[in-house]
């Protein structure tokens, strides 16, 4: 159970993502009062193929005009959730509501959802005002307004320019910014992008993501995200879903998720940290001690847990909440005696493998900074590793 400061500080705590207006239900676009808190509704949603079942009861509200993110391993069910919202996949079971109408009221054609795929293709032979257009034109939108607004979506993602050329004379980043114009020129009330930055590289990718996400609040569109690239979600969302198996696991602000894993499974799919394995022996309503194989030293967590004293825990500590020094640390609890096995330089940190006396190898974000004041360790050095008490997250699951 997580105390009440903790959810203080989640609440204080600015992720880097996009205007925190939307997570409160008042960015722009946004409605007020439950309505816009629930403006896409899933409700109980299962799907089955066959004997697999891909989307196992999920139930999520997404708000009006934010940027939600699905996050998950490999054929967990992102895809095929993002195919029933798009009605491109019915659903076996639960509703989906936009706006509070059910999805499957409204003929493919006239609902008010547009997706971008995992695999966007755009048309070869069309230019890129053609593939644009494409969709508009099926509409019978007049003449003289379709110039308009493909221009409008074109300059949006910063294509204006490009808008004679065929999709083969453009690079890989600019493509994928014309598919998000002929997603966005339709106007939907909700845009699915499953994947949307896959095909572009690491630089490119971290660019436009930001580009996206300032376009995303230009339109204030509310839209669905799935990716399984971690740090995407983190930058751009403003709350996010950790599936696994067809399930939710976790659902919050990308702070909270990080800050606050509630498995294993969420602590080591989102960022990378070091599980500490012991059990419970002493549980107060906001503290608990944690005596494991690892270390020479109890563990203390500042906040108390549910469940009998003496159970099975898990308990993560982020990389860079770990400090590393040459003496000994002066507290009774959170440290262990290793020595450096590994040295990765990152160019603002460097991450230290530190083999405990125990056995286990703890890792240690150190920012450069801090290096330069502790005489930086070299491998086989003698070191110590700690944390304090707020620094670690008990897990149950
Ligand atoms: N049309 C289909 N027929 C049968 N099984 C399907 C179908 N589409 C998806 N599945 C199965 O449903 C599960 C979820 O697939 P889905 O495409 O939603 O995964 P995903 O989370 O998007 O994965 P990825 O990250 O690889 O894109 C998988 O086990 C997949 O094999
Ligand atoms: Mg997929």
């Amino acid at each position: 159970m997580m105390s009440s400061d903790q959810s203080g500080a989640v609440a204080g705590a600015a992720a880097p993502s996009r205007g925190q207006g939307a997570v409160t239900g008042a960015g722009a676009g946004a409605g007020t009062g439950d309505a816009a808190d629930h403006f896409i509704q899933i409700v109980d949603v299962v799907k089955k193929f066959g004997e697999t079942v891909a989307v196992k009861e999920v139930n999520l509200s997404v708000k009006k005009g934010e940027l939600f993110a699905l996050l998950g391993s490999s054929g967990c069910g992102k895809s095929t959730l993002l195919r029933m919202m798009a009605g491109l996949e019915t659903v076996t079971s639960g509703k989906i509501l936009i706006d509070g109408e059910d999805l499957a009221q409204w003929p493919p054609y006239r609902r008010p959802v547009n997706m971008m795929f995992q695999s966007y293709a755009l048309f070869p032979h069309m230019t890129v005002e053609a593939n644009v257009a494409f969709g508009l034109k099926q509409e019978g939108v007049p003449k003289a307004e379709l110039k308009e607004r493909v221009q409008t979506a074109l300059d949006l993602v910063q294509m204006g320019r490009f808008a004679k050329r065929k999709p083969h004379q453009l690079s890989g980043g600019q493509q994928q910014r014309v598919a998000l114009a002929r997603s966005l020129v339709k106007r939907p009330k909700l845009l699915l992008l499953d994947e949307p930055m896959s095909a572009l590289d690491k630089q490119i990718r971290q660019r436009t993501q930001i580009e996206l996400v300032n376009i995303l609040d230009q339109v204030g569109v509310t839209c669905m995200m799935v990716t399984h690239d971690q740090e995407e979600a983190m930058t751009m969302a403003d709350r996010l879903a950790v599936m696994s198996e067809g399930q939710i696991v976790q659902l919050g602000t990308p702070h909270e998720v990080y800050e606050y894993p509630n498995s294993r499974f969420s602590a080591e799919f989102i960022g990378s940290t070091n599980l500490f394995e012991g059990h419970t022996v002493e549980d107060e309503p906001d503290y608990v001690f944690i005596e494991t194989p690892d270390l020479p030293c109890r563990l203390y967590v500042s906040h108390g847990i549910t469940g009998p004293l003496g159970m099975p825990v898990t308990i993560s500590v982020r990389p860079e909440r770990i400090a590393l020094t040459r003496k000994p640390p002066e507290g009774a609890y959170n440290w262990g005696k290793g020595v450096v096995t590994n040295i990765a330089y990152m160019g603002g940190y460097s991450l230290y493998h530190v083999k405990l006396d125990g056995g286990k190898t703890v890792i240690a974000n150190v920012t450069s900074l801090a290096l330069t004041e502790i005489d930086p360790p070299t491998w086989g050095d003698e070191v110590y590793v700690r944390w304090s008490a707020s620094a670690g997250v008990v897990l149950t699951s």
